[in-house]
């Protein structure tokens, strides 16, 4: 089967438009719930401060949103994402959180407005990771902090995680191609190492890394 290019950012929305309905449902399976795991601990290593504005960057179903309002009820919590069928399952899951739409590069809000930036599994997806990273800086105050999450490790492990995944997507799922091209987009995606670099460079400081299941999983904290 010839295998479909996602090139533009209308190819990417729509790749997350068409596996929206069953995008949970498939990484829950996938991951047998680890990343719910891995998400929360992640969280926790921010140590959200009460009455905290914090932002989830390419939200999708609203997970790090989720998590984040647990544990920090008094924060005030936004999902942004470009996906309107993501956007419209997250609202319906999290009533409690404001979800906007939103292109991670060129965001709508002010500078310095946010404590907190989060953004899980969305950075590989987008062509100018540079612009994604200053448009963070800007909308993050002083002393504000950024938390990544994504695939790390292009290890056995991680080759084991891409065989499920497309196993998965074979029974429970009729777009094939759109898991393709994740597992595509995790082969071509920078190595945390890398991504720290252009963190420094962005104007990063304070870098944290911490990776889970035998580096599959990595996480990465920076401070403005
Ligand atoms: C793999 S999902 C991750 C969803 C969620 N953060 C999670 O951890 O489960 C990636 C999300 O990034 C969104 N996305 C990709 N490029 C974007 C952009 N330029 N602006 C806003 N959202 C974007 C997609 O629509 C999709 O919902």
């Amino acid at each position: 089967m010839k295998k479909i290019e996602y090139k533009t950012s209308a190819d990417i929305r729509s790749v997350f438009d068409s596996i929206a309905l069953k995008y949970d449902f498939l990484n829950n399976l996938i991951s047998f719930f680890m990343h719910k795991v891995i998400k929360k601990r992640a969280i926790k290593m921010l140590k959200i401060t009460n009455n905290a504005s914090v932002l989830d960057l390419c939200c999708g179903s609203g997970d790090l949103a989720a998590i984040i309002k647990r544990q920090c009820p008094n924060c005030n919590v936004t999902g942004v994402d470009f996906s309107n069928q993501m956007l419209a399952i997250a609202k319906k899951k999290h009533e409690n959180i404001d979800f906007l739409y939103g292109d991670a590069m060129n965001l709508q809000f002010n500078e310095n407005q946010f404590d907190y930036v989060v953004m899980g599994f969305g950075l590989r997806n987008i062509k100018n990771k540079i612009t994604v990273l200053n448009e963070v800086y800007r909308v993050l105050r002083q002393d504000g902090y950024f938390m990544h999450i994504d695939f790390g490790a292009k290890n056995f492990a991680s080759k084991i995680f891409d065989f499920i995944t497309l196993v998965c997507a074979k029974l429970f799922s009729n777009k094939y191609n759109a898991y393709e091209y994740l597992i595509e987009s995790k082969k071509s995606f920078l190595t945390p190492a890398e991504l720290i670099k252009i963190y420094k460079k962005s104007g990063y400081k304070n870098v944290y890394r911490k990776d889970f299941l035998f580096g599959v999983i990595s996480c990465q904290i920076v401070k403005k």
